[in-house]
C-alpha cells in the first residue's frame, strides 16, 4: 500500500543515469536457459519484473547469482524441468518467453498463461502459437496452461507474423536458435530489445541475422556457450524522464542512452517545444517556453512507442491548444485519462483516439496507477502540477522504473515514497 507523494510545480535540473532496458532483460534472462554454460549479464535493471523473472529461473533449478546491483550470473545447466506453472509466472507478461526457451532446449514446454499489465483489452498470443506450430510443435491451451510438444525437437521454418509482435518475434527467436535448419521470421518486430536479444544469443554462439529489420533469419546451431553480455539502456525509461522535463520545464542531461533509439521520442518532444541536444551517449533536454500542441500516433518501432503514449499525454495536458493522440498498437490504452482529469486535465477519449485540450496548469490530486506507463504518466503530471499529488498503485510503476524516487529527487523533484504506517491516522479510516 505504499504511495508516492509529490509536491509539484518545480522545474527539473541536473543529470541522471538511465538503467538497463527492462524489456530486454526480461527476454535475455529466460534466454539463458538455452545456454550450456554461465551467462554473466551486466547492466541489469533491478525492477520487480526482472526480479520475478530471476526468481522464476531460480525456482526452476537454475543458479542465479547477483554479483552486484547491476550484474547477475545465470547457470541453467542443472535445469531439468520444462514446467513453469507457479503463481510467479502469472504475475508478469514476459514469463511466456519460457515457452520458447523450453521448446528450444527440451522440445517441450508447460507454462502458465502470462499476466502483466492490463490495458483494458485482450493480450492475445496467437502469433506465438502460430510460430511454434510452424516449427513443428503441437500446441494446446488447457486450464490456463500452454502445452507445447514435439517429436524430438523443432525444425526451422518460415513464419509470417500477421502483426509485428515484439513478444512473438522474441519467442520464435528463442525457440529457433537450437532447432534443426533455418527459420525465417517475416514481418518481425524491430524494437531495440529484439536486436539486443539477438546480440546476446549471437554472442553465446547463435546464428541470427537481420534483427532490427522486418526479416530475421535464424540458422539453428547445436549448442550455445556461456559468456558476458551488457544490456542496452532503457529507451522508455529515458523517454519518460525526457517527458518529465518537457512537462515541468528545466534542463537535464539524460546519460547512458543510445540517442538513435530515442529519435522517435525526441522528435516529438522537440515538436512540442523542448530543445534537444545530443552529446555522445547523453541527451540534454531543455524546456523554457510554452508547450505546443501536437498530433501523434503510436506505431511499432521506429514509430512513436506505445509505451511512451501515456507520458506524452501527461505533457500535452498543459499545451497551448488541442493535441490529438492515436493509439496504433493496443486496443485500449487510455485508462489513465480518468486520473489525469482529477488533476484538471481536459481529455476526451473515443476508441483509439484521445483529444487533449491543453489547460494552463494541472492541480495535485489523489490518483491511482492502473498499469506501468499509466503510473509513469501520473508521476509526470504530479511533478508538473501545482500542489500535492498522491499516487496509489505504485507496484505497477516499480515493475519498470529503477530507483525512480532517488533519480527524480536528484533532479530537484519533491517526491517521497511513504508506507501506510507513515500516513496520519485520518488516512487509515475505513
Ligand atoms: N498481438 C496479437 N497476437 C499476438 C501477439 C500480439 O494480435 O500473438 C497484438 C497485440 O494485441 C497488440 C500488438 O500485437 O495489439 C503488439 O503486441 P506485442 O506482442 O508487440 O506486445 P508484447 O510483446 O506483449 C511488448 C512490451 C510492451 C509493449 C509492446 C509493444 C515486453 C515485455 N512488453 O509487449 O511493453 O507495449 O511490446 O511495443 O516487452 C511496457 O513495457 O509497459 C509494455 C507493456
Amino acid at each position: 500500500m505504499d504511495k508516492f507523494v509529490i509536491r509539484g510545480g518545480k522545474p527539473l535540473f541536473g543529470e541522471l543515469e538511465v538503467s538497463g532496458a527492462k524489456n530486454a532483460a526480461v527476454a535475455i534472462i529466460p534466454a539463458a536457459i538455452l545456454v550450456d554454460g554461465v551467462c554473466r549479464i551486466e547492466n541489469i535493471p533491478m525492477v520487480s519484473d526482472v526480479i520475478i523473472q530471476m526468481e522464476i529461473l531460480r525456482e526452476l533449478g537454475a543458479g542465479v547469482r547477483v554479483l552486484n546491483p547491476t550484474t547477475i550470473e545465470i547457470d541453467s545447466r542443472g535445469l531439468r524441468s520444462w514446467t513453469a506453472v507457479s503463481d510467479l509466472n502469472r504475475k508478469m507478461r514476459a514469463s511466456y518467453y519460457l515457452i520458447g526457451a523450453f521448446l528450444g532446449r527440451f522440445g517441450q514446454a508447460e507454462v502458465a498463461m502470462p499476466g502483466g499489465c492490463n490495458f483494458g483489452g485482450v493480450r492475445p498470443i496467437d502469433q506465438h502459437m502460430k510460430g511454434f506450430e510452424a516449427l513443428g510443435a503441437k500446441m494446446d491451451i488447457r486450464n490456463g496452461i500452454v502445452y507445447a510438444q514435439t517429436q524430438g525437437g523443432l525444425t526451422g521454418s518460415n513464419v509470417y507474423l500477421d502483426v509485428a509482435s515484439v513478444g512473438a518475434t522474441i519467442n520464435i527467436m528463442l525457440a529457433a536458435c537450437l532447432s534443426q535448419g533455418q527459420t525465417v521470421i517475416e514481418n518481425a518486430a524491430k524494437e531495440p530489445h529484439i536486436v539486443d536479444l539477438a546480440n546476446f544469443l549471437n554472442s553465446m554462439g547463435a546464428d541470427i541475422m537481420g534483427a532490427g529489420t522486418d526479416m530475421i533469419k535464424i540458422r539453428g546451431v547445436s549448442t550455445l556457450a556461456g559468456g558476458t553480455y551488457s544490456i542496452i539502456p532503457d529507451q522508455i525509461e529515458a523517454g519518460t524522464y525526457l517527458a518529465a522535463v518537457a512537462a515541468t520545464g528545466g534542463s537535464v542531461v539524460v546519460k547512458n542512452v543510445i540517442p538513435k533509439h530515442l529519435d522517435c521520442i525526441t522528435v516529438k518532444l522537440a515538436e512540442l517545444g523542448a530543445e534537444i541536444e545530443e552529446q555522445g551517449d547523453s541527451i540534454r533536454i531543455t524546456r523554457q517556453g510554452p508547450i505546443r500542441k501536437i498530433q501523434v500516433k503510436t506505431l511499432p518501432y521506429p514509430g512513436f512507442p506505445t509505451d511512451m503514449q501515456p507520458q506524452l499525454a501527461a505533457v500535452l495536458c498543459m499545451a497551448e491548444g488541442t493535441s490529438v493522440i492515436t493509439e496504433g498498437v493496443w486496443e485500449n490504452r487510455f485508462r489513465y485519462a480518468d486520473e489525469l482529469r482529477r488533476m484538471g486535465a481536459h481529455i476526451q477519449v473515443d476508441g483509439k483516439v484521445a483529444v487533449v485540450e491543453g489547460v494552463p496548469k494541472l492541480t495535485g490530486a489523489p490518483v491511482r496507477a492502473s498499469d506501468l506507463r499509466a503510473g509513469a504518466a501520473l508521476v509526470i503530471a504530479g511533478l508538473a502540477a501545482e500542489g500535492v499529488t498522491e499516487i496509489e498503485g505504485i507496484g505497477y510503476i516499480q515493475r519498470g522504473y529503477e530507483n525512480l524516487v532517488e533519480k527524480l529527487r536528484r533532479m530537484g523533484a519533491d517526491i517521497q515514497q511513504i508506507t501506510e504506517e507513515e500516513l496520519p491516522p485520518i488516512a487509515k479510516a475505513n
